[in-house]
């Protein structure tokens, strides 16, 4: 009896160690949605990986939480486009000077148009 209390208190905490991490990563892939420009695919794990989990590379300028930027454009806590300027083209484009591997910083090559 105690055993299985046991047990199964094992299986309950690893599987919420196992769902808090995960969670803690948030999406493996962001889709920011068409516009009057196509949509644009975030590889967002991949981005953690080659900062090596700075993740206040992005996250100084709006928090860990699925929709908050088109929830601040709203609130107009934050600019139209300005995560795209001030993160995702201005450390690509300061990689690309400093000779380092960096994304896209051409507008149809983050603005893919789906076939
Ligand atoms: C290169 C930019 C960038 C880096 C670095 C980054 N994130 Fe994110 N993160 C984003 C974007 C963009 C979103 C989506 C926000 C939205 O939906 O409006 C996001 C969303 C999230 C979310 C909310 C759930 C989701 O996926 O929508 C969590 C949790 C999260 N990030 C965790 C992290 C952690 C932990 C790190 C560091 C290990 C990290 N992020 C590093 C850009 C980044
Ligand atoms: C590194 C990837 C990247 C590049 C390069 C890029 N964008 Fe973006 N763009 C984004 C992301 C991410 C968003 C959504 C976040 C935001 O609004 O800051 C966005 C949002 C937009 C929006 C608002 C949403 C919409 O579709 O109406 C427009 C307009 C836009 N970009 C135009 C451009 C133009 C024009 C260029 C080239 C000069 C360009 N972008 C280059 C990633 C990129
Ligand atoms: C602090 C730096 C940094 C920021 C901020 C950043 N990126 Fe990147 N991005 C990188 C690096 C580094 C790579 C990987 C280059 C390589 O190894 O080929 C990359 C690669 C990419 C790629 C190419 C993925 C592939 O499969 O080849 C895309 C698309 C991309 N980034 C979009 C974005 C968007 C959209 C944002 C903003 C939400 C963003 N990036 C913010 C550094 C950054």
């Amino acid at each position: 009896m105690k055993k299985t209390v046991f047990l199964v208190t094992l299986i309950f905490v690893i599987g919420l160690a196992v769902y808090v991490s995960a969670q803690g990563k948030g999406s493996e892939t962001v889709i920011f949605e068409k516009g009057r420009m196509p949509a644009v695919t975030f590889p967002h794990h991949m981005h953690q990986q080659e900062l090596n989990n700075d993740c206040t590379a992005c996250h100084d300028l709006f928090p860990m939480k699925d929709g908050i930027i088109k929830e601040m454009i709203t609130q107009e806590k934050l600019k139209k486009q300005q995560v795209m300027n001030s993160k995702c083209v201005k450390c690509h484009k300061d990689r690309k000077k400093e000779g380092l591997a960096a994304g896209p910083t051409k507008c149809t090559d983050c603005h893919v148009r789906s076939k």
